[in-house]
């Protein structure tokens, strides 16, 4: 799948991982780039970098309609790149309802499966296209801390897994690409190092390039898949620590 002359949506594009995206895709030479927005007035300052090439479009992928209007004013798209996504931060058991762990469903799981719905016929009238999930290192290994995230992310890694079979006659590529940590301000609260949205996105591209199934992007990523293949158990009881008051109860 070339970049260059492909037609692009990305979700969430207006800042963080998914804005990273738009502008790698506008560098490797994409004919145009659909930002897809909750509020366009937030993408405006990409339309103002390439008038002529980036369209952003009011879209909350959560909003079955925004979604239905999504597919039939870009009739074009090329690569659809699922970005958009949320973190709760409330734990499974300690949060005071299920509202986050819906949420985080909703958005990251049947937000980007409607969106594969409603773009595959378009996808498939393409001679190449493909499909970019921006999943996580939590959907990996599960991540205590991260509360409904995690199971949200897990979901959407099988799904893209699912999706590939469903889009292989169609010859639309299917790619996972797992994330660890980026400086984002999903990711304020995190501490240590932190990678830059434009690593994500450099990856990213070349794993839609390369039709790669699913992609570490970045260190802290591929760490994450050596320790759990290394020793699962002991990458569990890793885990655990992101629960701060167990790390005490455990003595980890
Ligand atoms: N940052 C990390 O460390 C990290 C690690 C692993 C995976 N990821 C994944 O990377 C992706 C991008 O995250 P990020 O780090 O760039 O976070 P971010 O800076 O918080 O950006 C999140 C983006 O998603 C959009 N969004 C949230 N809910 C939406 C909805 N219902 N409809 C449409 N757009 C919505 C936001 O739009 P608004 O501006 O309107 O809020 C924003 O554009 C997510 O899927 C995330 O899970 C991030």
């Amino acid at each position: 799948m070339k970049i260059s002359d492909s037609v692009a949506l990305v979700t969430g594009g207006n800042r963080g991982i998914g804005e990273a995206f738009v502008r790698a895709l506008l560098a490797g030479g994409a004919r145009r780039v659909y930002v897809g927005s909750r509020d366009v007035a937030n993408a405006r300052h990409l339309v103002d970098e390439a008038p002529d090439r980036v369209v952003a479009i009011p879209l909350d992928v959560t909003h079955p309609q925004d979604v239905e209007q999504a597919a039939a004013n870009c009739p074009d798209v090329s690569i659809l790149i699922n970005n958009a996504g949320a973190f709760c931060m409330q734990t499974l058991l300690r949060a005071p309802d299920m509202t986050s762990a819906r949420m985080e469903m909703e958005i990251n799981y049947f937000a980007p499966l409607a969106m594969c719905r409603a773009f595959a016929p378009i996808l498939g009238r393409n001679p190449q296209s493909a499909i970019a999930n921006v999943l996580s290192s939590g959907g990996v290994v599960a991540v205590p801390g991260m509360g409904g995230y995690s199971p949200s992310k897990f979901a959407a890694r099988a799904m893209t897994t699912c999706i590939r079979a469903e889009l292989a006659p169609q010859g639309t590529s299917v790619t996972a690409l797992i994330v660890g940590s980026v400086d984002t301000r999903m990711a304020s609260h995190v501490e240590g190092f932190k990678e830059a949205p434009a690593t994500i996105a450099k990856a990213g591209l070349k794993a839609i390039e390369r039709g790669i199934d699913e992609m570490d992007t970045d260190s802290m990523a591929i760490e994450v898949r050596a320790s759990l293949a290394r020793d699962p158990k002991a990458q569990e009881l890793m885990m655990r620590r992101s629960l701060s008051t167990d790390r005490v109860s455990t003595g980890r």
